[in-house]
């Protein structure tokens, strides 16, 4: 048993378009979690100046994900939501963590390597160290269990990495402090990444993943879509000839039709051999149609209120400032633990 009490941490980054693949792979499952944990909802924002934002753009894409999420259910009085770079503590802890990752840790990201390019000398020093603000996030809270989609999975293992060379290095201090047990200072971070839909791909290109920046509108869904416009994408959505299999074997090699089987299952919330089930033989002219009418059921409710959320930014504003209040009452001891460990001269007062 671990000594660490659960409790769930996530982020997305206000980086515009927030899409169908950031409310399955996440989103979705965030408001899922509130029911059995303790939960907290961060809108990154100093992980979007890695790249750069224009500043009013940057304002209003920390609304619409703090809008999002509570569209999706997230309830802001029980879980906590609130903007990244209102608590001090995440640029403390991450100038903690740059110190404790190795360089060979951070060359082998490859979220780093897609991001910075063929032209990695120009890219910022900030989207180099990303994970180290990744894992600061995390574990400022001693976040134990962490929901995101599949292409996360490398920068919680590097988080993981950090939480065990920090309660390894300190492990000393740590004990003569008596600021943890055998399982150190951090937790052991655990993924969660499950379900049909941990990976959403393009819908123009089966094999290439979802993404905020594809310059092509029609690879993606995007939560702010109306009724007709996600019909149409769907419509338009690129697939192979054959009819549906009647088991997920059949799909192997057939990206573009797993991919939109995946969607329905998760927008179901049934298994992907249900889906199959229901549908074996089916011609895409007659599954399209049922799954634009079930994404329009289950994403249209979510643009309208986010829409209505939209007009009114001093209530989100309001939500994000209470949110920062409680995160930092929970970050503030778990920082100041960080300092006394690490041998910095705190003044209390
Ligand atoms: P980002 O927009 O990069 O901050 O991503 C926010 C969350 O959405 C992360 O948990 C990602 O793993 C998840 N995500 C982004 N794109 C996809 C996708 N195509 N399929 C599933 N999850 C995704
Ligand atoms: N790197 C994540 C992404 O691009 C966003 C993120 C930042 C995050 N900090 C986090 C996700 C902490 C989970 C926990 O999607």
């Amino acid at each position: 048993m671990s000594a660490f009490e659960p409790r769930v941490f996530s982020g997305v980054q206000p980086t515009g378009n927030l899409h169908l693949g950031n409310y399955l792979g996440a989103i979705k499952r965030f408001a899922a979690l509130q029911d059995t944990h303790n939960c907290i909802y961060c809108v990154v924002d100093m992980h979007a100046i890695t790249v750069w934002q224009d500043p009013a753009a940057l304002q209003a894409a920390i609304r619409e994900v703090a809008s999002a999420y509570i569209a999706a259910g997230i309830d802001p009085k029980g879980s906590i939501i609130f903007n990244q770079s209102q608590v001090a503590g995440h640029a403390e802890l991450a100038w903690v963590f740059n110190c404790i990752a190795r360089m060979g840790w951070l060359n082998r990201m490859t979220q780093f390597k897609e991001k910075a390019g063929k032209n990695r000398e120009n890219a910022s020093a900030g989207l180099f160290v990303y994970p180290s603000l990744m894992a600061a996030d995390i574990l400022l809270y001693k976040g134990t269990h962490v929901p995101v989609g599949e292409d996360q999975k490398q920068h919680l293992e590097l988080t993981r990495d950090i939480a065990a060379k920090f309660n390894n290095d300190y492990a000393e201090r740590i004990a003569e402090l008596g600021l943890g047990g055998e399982d150190g200072y951090f937790p052991m971070t655990e993924p969660l990444i499950s379900g049909a839909a941990t990976r959403v791909m393009s819908l123009r290109d089966g094999t290439k993943k979802m993404s905020k920046s594809d310059p092509s509108d029609l690879a993606r869904i995007n939560l702010t879509d109306d009724a007709d416009t996600i019909a149409k994408k769907i419509r338009k959505a690129k697939t192979d000839t054959e009819p549906l299999p009647g088991d997920a074997d059949g799909l192997k090699e057939r990206p573009d039709a797993a991919n939109l089987v995946g969607i329905y299952a998760a927008l179901a919330d049934v298994s992907v051999a249900d889906v199959l089930k229901d549908h074996a033989g089916a011609q895409f002219s007659a599954f399209k149609p049922a799954l634009a009418d079930l994404a329009v059921a289950k994403l249209a409710p979510i643009a309208d209120e986010m829409r209505r959320l939209k007009a009114d930014p001093g209530f989100i504003e309001g939500i994000l400032a209470d949110g920062a209040g409680r995160a930092d009452a929970i970050a503030r001891p778990v920082m100041q633990g960080v300092k006394d460990i690490v041998g910095f001269l705190t003044t209390r007062k």
